[in-house]
């Protein structure tokens, strides 16, 4: 059984469009057009796709907090309408911005409070709310109120928060939007250290590198259609990116060399190439330049990126 699995799931909402004061114009917002799609336990599965394409509505979907409007959805095999209650025990959720913290309680208040929810005794509560607060990175700030917390402060309450039940699959709508490097870095490490220890995560994120570094599989969804699936690797093959190999040549004039030559960053020339098979050629142009009495500076191979997959996929 795939931890989410869902087939043909339709949302449309009914969105009003103003032309002037007294105008008012009803229209409907197909923002999923039927999205089938597995995903298997374990795995960091991302959405990704532009603004308004519909992966926060899933997200929801799969959460219970919107109802579909067609198709069928199912968590842990629980359908997500008819066993809401039962999904909701067994994930945690994170959207931005989060409604759902009390501005006069402190973090660790907040935690508390949300552990009790799901039925921890005050003592364990209590527990899992300091660990949580280490494990994200709040530490002491989890003892000030949450009307003071800066943005990236509730974003890492927010994601303690959805951990506070120890659930088996994690939501993460845009985890790390607002979040500084170095505590980005440590909420990454800490959704790889999740999926590790067997827990499924599916997120959306806007950072192509992110997404790329964390993600098993990745969706491209754009109108509210999966418009491609795959690994980040299998995505990059399927659209037969290439790799762009630069190779510095320490020679002050311009090199005699059958391939196209620029002046590079350090002023010297740079002979480049596009690939798919980046070490092979990689060893033969070095060959070359070396039969031709050249020394080689710097080298540099610039794999092909899922931004690149994202850009082309979208564009058509
Ligand atoms: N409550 C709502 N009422 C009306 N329209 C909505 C509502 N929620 C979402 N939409 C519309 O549904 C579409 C999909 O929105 P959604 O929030 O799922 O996009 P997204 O992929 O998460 O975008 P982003 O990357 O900007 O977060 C958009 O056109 C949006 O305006
Ligand atoms: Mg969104």
């Amino acid at each position: 059984m795939s931890a989410v699995d869902c087939q043909g799931l339709r949302k449309v909402f009914r969105a009003s469009v103003r032309r002037g004061v007294l105008s008012r114009e009803n229209s409907e917002i197909l923002a999923l057009d039927g999205v089938s799609l597995k995903v298997e336990r374990g795995v960091i599965f991302s959405l990704v796709g532009p603004n308004g394409a519909g992966k926060t509505t899933l997200i929801k979907i799969l959460s219970t907090l919107l109802i579909p409007d067609g198709g069928s959805a199912f968590v842990e095999g629980y359908d997500v309408v008819k066993q809401a209650s039962k999904v909701r025990s067994i994930i945690g959720l994170v959207l931005a911005p989060d409604k759902g913290f009390y501005s006069r309680l402190s973090g660790l208040e907040n935690l508390i409070y949300y552990g009790r929810l799901y039925g921890l005794s005050k003592s364990e509560a209590t527990r899992r709310a300091k660990e949580l607060l280490d494990l994200t990175g709040l530490g002491e700030d989890g003892l000030r109120l949450y009307e003071e917390y800066s943005l990236g402060m509730r974003a890492k309450l927010s994601i303690a928060k959805a951990l506070i039940n120890e659930p088996e699959i994690i939501f993460l709508d845009e985890p790390t939007i607002g979040i500084d490097p170095l505590s980005a870095r440590r909420i990454r490490q800490l959704i790889k250290d999740l999926a590790t220890g067997g827990r499924t995560i599916l997120m959306t994120s806007h950072n192509m590198w992110e997404v790329e570094s964390l993600s098993n599989r990745v969706a491209i969804i754009n109108n509210g259609r999966i418009v491609a699936e795959g690994s980040p690797q299998e995505l990059k093959e399927r659209l037969q990116l290439t790799y762009r190999i630069e190779v510095e040549i320490m020679w002050a004039e311009a090199p005699d060399m059958d391939l196209p030559v620029a002046i590079g960053e350090r002023g010297y020339p740079v002979v480049s190439l596009t690939t798919n098979r980046p070490s092979e050629d990689l060893v033969k142009l070095i060959d070359e330049i070396r039969s031709r009495g050249y020394s080689i500076g710097t080298v540099r191979v610039q794999e092909p990126s899922l931004e690149e997959v994202l850009t082309r996929v979208l564009s058509g």
